[in-house]
């Protein structure tokens, strides 16, 4: 068996002003009808054999997941809810402890949410390999061409290999300085590992326990003690929040040496910013996107994005503009990355 574990239970503001602290990005509506969350799931059909979901979040978000799901026809997955915000090495190890409740140690194809793949065969190829290689005992990454040195990507250098399309990891570096990320790109040896990972549930535990047994004996209790409400799972509240706040790509995936990487070249994109969402979005001649109940003039290389009323513009370049009932942001497209320092100063100021 094959159980997907959809991550969904991260906050981010760099889509500020549509996403914030309770609304985070995996469930907004940004490209087309279905949420984030929502396409994630869809782009799964083309998997075959594949089991009820797990899908891991949190109880403020419980709702708009459970809605979500509805919505898109999934009546048979599980929610696991987490009484605190402990990143994801703690949430894919729940999962993990809970798939092992219901399974004879199924693999796992553990899914950010918040991504956009455009190639949805070139997707299921890559994960079709990595079965292959997470059933011989792998934990498997997905790793992407780097376009640039982005800072808030894990850097994976992996071996090559003739014949097997899964290259063993020779190392795994998680968000590095600036200066590292340029070498790492200008050597063309690295690629950016995109969140998504496929191993089997005793093997990810055993590599946790071995480097964060913190983490995974909170996990073990918050999971024996967890409690079932109608659709949700609720893991026991203290012994989970003892657990230690990492991520997995720090836990574990830079200290084993039993990974291995499937190339995939899918149009993948993180949207780490409305320039990548401009980037992903569908635009008219004049490179405007143009998202609600939007009218531009002579405008260019804009993103316009309206969602509680008529938002016009005439003569724009190359910015972007964002409407939201309460919070309006207009922004030059190259500064994109700065809407991280204007929320912090929004939380400064409040
Ligand atoms: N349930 C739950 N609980 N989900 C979480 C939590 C948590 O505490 N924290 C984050 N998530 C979810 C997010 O919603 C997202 O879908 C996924 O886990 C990844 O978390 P991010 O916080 O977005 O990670 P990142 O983008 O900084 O880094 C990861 O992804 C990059 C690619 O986008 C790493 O794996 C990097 O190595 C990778 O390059
Ligand atoms: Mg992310």
């Amino acid at each position: 068996t094959l159980i997907p574990v959809i991550l969904c239970g991260g906050s981010g503001t760099r889509l500020w002003p549509l996403s914030r602290e309770t609304y985070p990005k995996q469930f907004l509506r940004l490209l087309g009808e279905d949420s984030l969350l929502q396409q994630t799931m869809k782009r799964l059909s083309c998997v075959q054999g594949l089991g009820p979901a797990i899908l891991v979040s949190n109880e403020s978000s419980r709702f708009v997941v459970a809605e979500q799901l509805r919505e898109i026809g999934i009546e048979n997955a599980r929610i696991l809810l987490e009484p605190a915000r402990r990143n994801t090495a703690p949430a894919i190890a729940s999962a993990a402890l809970h798939a092992l409740s219901e399974y004879d140690d199924p693999l796992l194809l553990v899914l950010p949410s918040d991504h956009v793949i455009k190639d949805h065969d070139a997707f299921c190829t890559a994960i079709h390999y990595a079965q292959q290689a997470a059933s011989k005992g792998d934990l498997v990454t997905f790793g992407i061409k780097p376009q640039s040195p982005e800072t808030g990507y894990g850097y994976i250098r992996a071996g090559s290999t003739e014949t097997d399309p899964a290259q063993p990891v020779l190392e795994f570096v998680e968000k590095p300085n600036r200066t590292t990320a340029e070498q790492y790109v200008a050597s063309g040896n690295y690629f950016w590992n995109s969140g998504m990972f496929l191993f089997r549930a005793s093997r990810y535990l055993e590599e946790l326990t071995e480097f964060q047994p913190r983490v995974a004996e909170a996990c073990r209790e918050a999971v024996a003690n967890a409690k079932k409400d109608f659709d949700f799972i609720r893991l026991e509240s203290k012994a989970y929040s003892a657990s230690p706040d990492i991520a997995i790509d720090y836990a574990v995936m830079e200290k084993t040496n039993r990974a291995s990487m499937i190339a995939m070249d899918a149009q993948w994109s993180d949207i780490g910013s409305w320039a990548s969402v401009w980037d992903v979005a569908d635009k008219d001649p004049d490179l405007n996107a143009a998202q609600g109940d939007v009218v531009l003039q002579d405008c260019e290389n804009c993103l316009v994005h309206g969602t509680s009323r008529l938002v016009t513009a005439v003569g724009l370049r190359n910015t972007v503009v964002i409407e939201t009932a309460d919070a309006i942001l207009i922004m030059d497209t190259e500064r994109a990355q700065d809407t991280k320092k204007l929320v912090a100063e929004l939380q400064r100021s409040k």
